[in-house]
């Protein structure tokens, strides 16, 4: 029995503009097992669910959202630039994501944009938000700025936390030791079945980003990981079926 964890990535990101409550709403049909998604702050410091530090790509306006305020980058059309029939979809706030997939019993992990930007008490703030819906012991808190990893372990010990990584860590279990986290996300390929099992061996779980070819998200689950974060959750279940069958 395979128990790799399907993860939408920014959402069902595929199938809706990353990121927004369409995309959420979209992964919680899929059933997806959980959620993927990034945080910055605003001028007026809401922690703000977006991947990049600008709004530029993803919505009709321009600037970094550190220099936006709430109602500023409310104003925003975060949908139409996917498709017309998402014009009109907001960029979300974190406590707006948590109101929709909160109770539904997935996990969630959110990744902290702490770079190259840097959000004063970003780690303190989102903790504050996943204690107050009760979350804590169901998220992930995972960046490529380690120190906010290191800062998230100060603040509170119980929270899980994944150093994210492209390439060219050596021996990255022990690393994610060295810093006190639970799990490494490293970029897809770097994954292999000895990374999966000397991690599994020294009590680190290895999720993987952002698989999107069948063939590849089969090879991950093969190698045994524990979550595949996908723009496309539906490829996750064919895979995870037909490995299965
Ligand atoms: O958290 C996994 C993945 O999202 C990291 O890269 O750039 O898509 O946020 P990015
Ligand atoms: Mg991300």
């Amino acid at each position: 029995m395979n128990t790799t964890k399907i993860i939408a990535h920014r959402g069902a990101s595929g199938y809706a503009p990353e990121n927004t409550i369409s995309a959420f709403q979209k992964a919680l049909e899929f059933n997806v097992h959980g959620i993927e998604l990034d945080v910055h702050m605003s001028y007026d410091g809401y922690l703000i669910v977006c991947h990049d530090e600008g709004v530029d790509r993803t919505t009709n306006g321009k600037g970094l959202i550190k220099d936006l305020t709430l109602n500023e980058i409310k104003s925003l059309d975060a949908g139409g630039w996917f498709s017309k029939k998402y014009s009109g979809q907001r960029i979300p706030t974190l406590q707006e994501v948590l109101d929709l997939i909160g109770n539904k019993g997935i996990f969630l992990n959110i990744e902290l944009k702490s770079g190259p930007i840097i959000y004063p008490n970003i780690e303190r703030e989102v903790i504050n938000v996943i204690e107050d819906y009760g979350l804590s012991g169901n998220t992930i808190i995972s960046s490529f700025n380690h120190y906010s990893l290191l800062e998230v372990k100060r603040i509170k010990k119980t929270i899980k936390t994944a150093p994210l990584y492209m390439a060219g860590i050596v021996s990255p279990w022990k690393y994610a030791r060295d810093i006190g986290a639970d799990g490494i996300h490293p970029y897809f390929y770097n994954v292999t079945p000895q990374l999966v099992k000397l991690s599994s061996d020294n009590g680190i779980f290895v999720n993987t980003f952002t698989v999107d070819d069948p063939n590849y998200i089969k090879y991950v689950i093969g190698c045994g990981v524990a979550g595949v974060m996908t723009n496309y959750p539906d490829r996750g279940f064919s895979a995870l079926e037909e490995i299965q069958s």
